[in-house]
């Protein structure tokens, strides 16, 4: 969404649609069968900024790399769901990536707000992982290990990327998304996810 609204023409933009059609089908289509072996190799050669902002093709260059990161994540989350017989299902939104919509309606704000909630999103998921590796099995331990490897560095990127867009410090709206997001993960939740709050006796009594 970043790469379309920001830093690419409608061709590129249609290509990356286009790249991502499989996994999208697969998602919410229930179509294929969850192999995208060679589906994410060769968009980085395809996608070029449009050259509009100065940070386009910083933009372009990181987030490709994200997004094919990401997709072969999901790629492994679905062979360890196979090899285990676990069945893909959709599981609905919680309140988080919701809750962190404090974005400014203007521009470049509004880019700034965005990049900043992605690296908390990012850098959340990174604690997380690390602190339910542990009690997990040798195979998943070793897997969320790897993920928080790339967590780590996608949250980076993303501050970065704010930084550059800035080209101010940003530190008050670091702070500010912050204490946004401390709430929505401490406070009482009534969903159970990776990345809700507290969750309530209910929700955890569901769960198990
Ligand atoms: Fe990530």
């Amino acid at each position: 969404m970043l790469i379309r609204r920001y830093a690419v023409d409608e061709v590129n933009a249609a290509e990356l649609l286009a790249w991502l059609k499989p996994y999208e089908d697969y998602v919410y289509r229930q179509v294929g069968d969850g192999n995208f072996e060679g589906k994410h190799s060769g968009l980085k050669k395809m996608i070029s900024a449009n050259g509009v902002h100065s940070f386009g093709d910083d933009l372009v260059e990181k987030m490709v790399l994200l997004i094919k990161e990401e997709l072969h994540h999901f790629q492994q989350v679905l062979e360890i769901m196979q090899s285990r017989g676990i069945a893909y299902a959709n599981v609905s939104a919680g309140r988080y990536a919701r809750g962190m919509r404090h974005v400014r309606t203007y521009e470049p704000q509004a880019l700034i707000d965005k990049l900043i909630c992605g690296a908390y999103i990012e850098a959340r998921s990174c604690e997380r992982f690390a602190r339910i590796a542990p009690y997990l099995d040798n195979e998943l331990q070793k897997f969320y290990i790897s993920l928080l490897r790339s967590e780590a560095r996608h949250f980076e990127d993303y501050l970065a990327l704010a930084r550059q867009v800035a080209n101010e410090d940003i530190s008050a709206r670091v702070y500010y998304f912050g204490e946004v997001e401390a709430a929505l993960i401490s406070t009482p939740d009534t969903d159970f996810k990776f990345h809700s709050g507290n969750p309530i006796e209910e929700a955890a009594t569901a769960m198990s």
